[in-house]
């Protein structure tokens, strides 16, 4: 939402209330220090048991929280149901037949409910097991401010209006980012995310048919012709059939997060176009650099990511500090 990243006091102009929103609202690492102890062990418990059942669990809870964040800020909403009054972000086109892990965040709750009940919210059950879910599959780890209330909203048309997709020009989702507060080098490090977990056929199928012969026209290297072998007996050109069908976006070391899908940019294998426009894109210079050394230093990578991750879970919906609410089911409201 647009307020999300202005000061409140520039938002409300009110001394009073920001004074109020500092004091009582920043997040903080000990959030829940007195208050349920054990949420990061509890969280870790259940992700360890998902992540280890499948090695894509990890994706789905990251992609969670970044769907989560760039709707109204972290706030949960992207967890709730559709009810009669309510109409949740799960059916907006940039999540349906997409987003998944939302059994994995129940489970958390119900364990956090018998542990320490209507204590820890669902925007932070969720950022904490995000980052959990990048550290079970190698990637780094990283405090994380808490303290995030759930919102009692959701924002099905600012899904598709925020969220940035396959087929979308890079200028176009640098703004989404910038929207949120977030910065063309948080963009890139953030994307580096897709090191692990899968793609349908519906977010590559213009890549590897329509735009292929668009990037080969205007000099850019295409796709290897045996990778693109591969991704096009997956995708056909037409039919809704193959629609859900995926494959991996890091077509060397799936399950694992480390650089290696910068590696795959450089040698214009990027499975969705937005990624390989991070490298490819005439308009790039500055994403093609970020590109160039999160490729050559894995830990400059795992740094940036960390701090972008920091800032996408910081980016905040302020209402809920007025009309928010700890859920106790994380689908619904409470009542
Ligand atoms: C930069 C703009 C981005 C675009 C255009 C984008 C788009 C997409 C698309 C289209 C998919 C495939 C969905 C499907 O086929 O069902 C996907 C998957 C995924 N995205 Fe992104 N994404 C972006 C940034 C991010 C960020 C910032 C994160 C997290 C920090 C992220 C995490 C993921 C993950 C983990 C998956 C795999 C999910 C799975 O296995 O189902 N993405 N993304
Ligand atoms: C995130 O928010 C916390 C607390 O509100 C703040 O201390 C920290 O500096 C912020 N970090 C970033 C990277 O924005
Ligand atoms: C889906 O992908 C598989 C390979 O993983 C392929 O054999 C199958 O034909 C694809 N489905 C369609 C409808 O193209």
């Amino acid at each position: 939402m647009g307020i999300s990243n202005l000061s409140p006091c520039l938002v409300y102009g009110l001394m009073g209330l920001c004074a109020f929103l500092s004091v009582s609202h920043s997040l903080t690492l000990d959030y829940y220090a007195k208050t349920c102890p054990t949420v990061l062990q509890v969280v870790r418990k259940e992700m360890e048991c998902a992540v280890l059942s499948d090695p894509r669990n990890a994706a789905f809870v990251v992609r969670l929280h970044f769907h989560d964040c760039f709707v109204q800020g972290c706030d949960g909403s992207v967890l709730l149901d559709d009810t009669i009054t309510l109409q949740g972000e799960k059916k907006a086109s940039t999540n349906i037949h997409s987003l998944k892990g939302f059994r994995i965040i129940d489970r958390i709750k119900n364990s956090l409910e018998s542990e320490c009940p209507g204590i820890v919210s669902c925007a932070d059950i969720l950022t904490i097991a995000a980052r959990d879910a990048v550290i079970l599959v190698g990637g780094p780890y990283w405090e994380i401010p808490l303290g995030r209330m759930d919102s009692t909203t959701a924002g099905y048309e600012l899904a598709d209006a925020n969220l940035p997709s396959a087929n979308e020009g890079l200028l176009s989702i640098i703004s989404k980012f910038l929207y949120q507060g977030l910065s063309v080098t948080d963009m890139v490090a953030l994307s580096g995310a897709h090191t692990i977990g899968m793609a349908r056929c519906e977010n590559f199928r213009e890549r590897i048919y329509g735009d292929f012969e668009a990037t080969s026209n205007d000099g850019n290297n295409p796709i290897s012709k045996s990778y693109l072998d591969k991704l096009r007996s997956i995708c056909p050109p037409v039919g809704k059939a193959a629609e859900n069908n995926i494959t991996a976006m890091d077509n060397v070391t799936p399950e694992v997060f480390d650089n290696s899908y910068f590696h795959m940019l450089m040698r214009e294998e990027g499975l969705m176009n937005s990624d390989q426009e991070l490298y490819s894109s005439l308009l790039g210079m500055e994403t093609r650099a970020l590109v160039k050394k999160y490729a050559a230093e894995p830990l400059a990578f795992f740094q940036q990511f960390s701090d972008s991750m920091v800032k996408l879970g910081n980016i905040t919906n302020y209402d809920s500090y007025f009309t928010g609410e700890v859920r106790t089911n994380c689908r619904f409201i409470n009542t």
